[in-house]
């Protein structure tokens, strides 16, 4: 028994779906699993676009042979040598020791640094480079730090497949439906495609500008990426989203307010900021408790809004570990371009505020800091209605600052 799908006339889905796996990386919590996918096309050679984790090595090789049907694979093209794409590649060479090797210099060094046997199987490309393979002519394009240096997307010049490699991933397994078009993507996928994007390559957004700069000179019919769903429509969508984060720009007018709260008076705030923000009209509210939110969310909904609430305790005279976590994330994803406002409590010697002004001010790039600010002292009292309102003012004028820009600027 296999598990493909046609992807065209002669190009087949022939990865897996990882449902048992609980963190990506290690790292990443991902509910709904993930596909590894990989590509075989049947041309007068047979061609395996990448390959997938070691442990469905069995099951990609029950996928290759059952759409091979007793011909030998010629060639591998390996876009992405991260294990959960290249790790299965041994399995290959073992098994067609005939076949040959399309990828770039730095990962045939990362393919030997693994330990791989890949001697006088190499077939060095670099950009602008180009294979045939019978009907399908593949061009090859560099796309370093996307999400590794050694990447590059593949483009079909006979049909307009682009293999994208991690470009245009998501997390979630496709349980059968493979394309976009079978899935409400805007409405079951996106948020998992951003926490996607966002961690694992929205550190590298330049890269992202300059590949999508490459791209747009190409006729795309296709987006094949590595995981997730085959796009076969409606690919502006995803080339905005991209776009706008890659260019760190809120993709709404929308507040996060992050909290982390021990006793529950911080969350009170948090709560109290939530309702004056509605009362005044700006519904787009969304408040995570940091404790019980894993930093991936925080990071993902950081990308879409473009307002951010921090209300934190003081805790060991410093910032609540947990919220530091995050910050601490901002500053290694290098996320920039949000306006943030702060509360901060403490029964004695409160720090927080000062200390995540300093962080966000010294720290993370062009982040914009309000000047309200909200100092609740254990708990929440009549005395703070007047500093709470300023916040929710200041951040409703910063948004139609925003705004403003926006029409004036185009950003
Ligand atoms: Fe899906 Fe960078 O590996």
């Amino acid at each position: 028994m296999y598990n493909v799908r046609k992807v065209t006339e002669d190009l087949y889905w022939v990865g897996v779906n990882d449902k048992r796996i609980d963190l990506f990386e290690n790292i990443f919590p991902i509910p709904r699993g993930v596909s590894y996918n990989s590509y075989l096309l049947m041309d007068e050679k047979t061609v395996l676009f990448d390959t997938v984790d070691w442990s469905y090595a069995r099951e990609l090789i029950d996928n290759i042979q059952s759409v091979l049907k007793g011909r030998e694979l010629d060639y591998v093209v390996v876009n992405h040598m991260e294990p959960d794409h290249g790790a299965s590649l041994e399995a290959i060479l073992e098994l067609f020791p005939n076949v040959k090797i399309v990828s770039t210099e730095k990962s045939f060094m990362i393919m030997r640094q693994f330990g791989f046997d890949i001697e006088g199987k190499e077939i060095e490309v670099k950009e602008g480079d180009s294979m045939s393979f019978g009907k399908h002519n593949i061009a090859f394009v560099e796309a370093p730090m996307i999400h590794w240096p050694e990447v590059m997307v593949s483009f079909d010049t006979t049909n307009g497949v682009l293999f994208s490699a991690d470009a245009f991933g998501t997390f979630g397994s496709l349980d059968g439906k493979l394309f976009n078009d079978e899935v409400n993507f805007d409405r079951d996928w996106i948020d998992d495609a951003r926490r996607y994007y966002t961690n694992i390559v929205g550190k590298y957004g330049p890269f992202v500008q300059a590949l999508l700069a490459k791209a747009s000179t190409l006729d795309i019919k296709m987006i094949a990426p590595l995981h997730g769903p085959v796009w076969r429509s409606d690919i502006p969508y995803f080339i905005d989203k991209y776009d706008k984060w890659s260019k760190y720009e809120p993709e709404e007018e929308a507040v996060m307010i992050a909290y982390a709260s021990m006793y529950g008076n911080t969350e009170k705030a948090a709560q109290a900021l939530a309702s004056k923000l509605c009362d005044a009209g700006m519904t787009n509210v969304v408040m995570y408790d940091v404790s019980r939110t894993d930093v991936s969310q925080l990071i993902s909904e950081t990308f879409r809004v473009s307002h951010v609430v921090l209300a934190s305790v003081t805790y060991n005279l410093g910032i609540y570990p947990k919220m530091h976590n995050y910050l601490m994330d901002l500053k290694a994803l290098d996320v920039r371009n949000r306006t943030f406002a702060l509360i901060e409590n403490g029964s004695w010697a409160p720090q927080a505020g000062d200390l995540m002004e300093e962080f966000l001010d010294q720290e993370v790039k062009l982040m914009d800091i309000l000047n309200e600010r909200m100092l609740v002292t254990s708990a929440l009292k009549e005395a703070n209605e007047h500093e709470m309102d300023a916040i929710a003012e200041g951040i409703l004028d910063d948004m139609q600052k925003r705004r403003e820009a926006i029409e004036k600027f185009g950003k």
